[in-house]
């Protein structure tokens, strides 16, 4: 199964396990991440989750084959209930990076209550390579992070950043050798065993509410273009060329 869960002292785990694809995301595993996701909520056993990955490799985001064979339909798509899962998940969310974190892999960590990284970790957003538009409410939250000139660095030319970057400009808490950062996370999260649940999903509430609405409108907007990106012929060149290992070519459109 390419998503592992587990309960263990308060802290449900999510763990990204398709090494051999390098963690890209499949429909199927969004919906295993939305119903871990509501199960966690659900069950009272629940103080914290953590979100993890492989050695090496967190994910590197959407699986490209999904998004030429099987591109997500509107509200009612699994990656779009594993967003709202996640947005609505009321109690606090540590992601533990190791690697790579590409596309969703490092707009999901926007969502995330704390982030802990290593230090061979490459963050990337490469949306418009792929031609492509920013998703997850990153074109609004990137840029409110690092200013507007650092995020047309990493969202228009999608260069990647480093885990010591992501801790300088807000985006993680740490960054730790890689074999440390699992199991720091994990103490993170089990600090919650021993703090007032109710406090603690009401503080975080309160804390996100000031945004709520412009996240999901920056979402709803995002959305609208991007369904149509999927299908452009920016998208179909970028895509191709990625399972061709070749450079995409995009000399012929204007
Ligand atoms: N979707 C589908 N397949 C993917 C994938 C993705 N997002 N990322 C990696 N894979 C597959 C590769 O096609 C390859 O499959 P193969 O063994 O059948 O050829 C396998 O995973 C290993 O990937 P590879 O590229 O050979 O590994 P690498 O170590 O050289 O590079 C990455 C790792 C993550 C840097 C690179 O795979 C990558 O850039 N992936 C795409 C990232 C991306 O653009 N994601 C979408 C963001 S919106």
């Amino acid at each position: 199964m390419a998503i592992k869960t587990a309960t263990l002292n308060g802290v449900a785990t999510i763990e990204i396990a398709r090494p051999e694809k390098k963690n890209a995301l499949t429909q199927a595993m969004y919906q295993a991440m939305a119903d871990a996701l509501a199960a966690a909520q659900a069950d009272p056993a629940v103080r914290a989750l953590l979100i993890t990955g492989q050695p090496g490799i967190f994910t590197s985001g959407n699986d490209i084959e999904d998004f030429m064979q099987r591109p997500p339909q509107g509200l009612d798509s699994p990656v779009y209930r594993f967003m709202q899962a996640l947005l609505d998940f009321e109690k606090p969310v540590v992601a533990a990076v190791t690697g790579a974190a590409i596309g969703i892999g490092t707009t999901l960590l926007l969502h995330c209550d704390f982030v802990v990284v290593s230090d061979e970790s490459r963050l990337a957003m490469p949306f418009v390579s792929l031609g492509l538009v920013p998703e997850y409410a990153s074109s609004l939250l990137i840029p409110q992070l690092m200013g507007h000139v650092k995020a047309a660095e990493k969202l228009l030319l999608g260069d990647p950043f480093t885990g010591a970057e992501a801790v300088d400009c807000g985006l993680a808490n740490a960054v730790l050798p890689a074999p440390e950062v699992v199991g720091h996370a994990r103490r993170l999260a089990e600090r919650f065993n021993s703090l007032p649940p109710a406090a603690v999903r009401e503080s975080k509430r309160l804390m996100r509410a000031g945004q709520r609405d412009q996240v999901r409108t920056a979402m709803a907007a995002e959305g609208a273009v991007f369904g149509q990106r999927l299908r452009s012929p920016e998208a179909m060149e970028a895509f191709q060329a990625f399972f061709q290992k070749r450079r995409p070519d995009f000399s012929s459109f204007s």
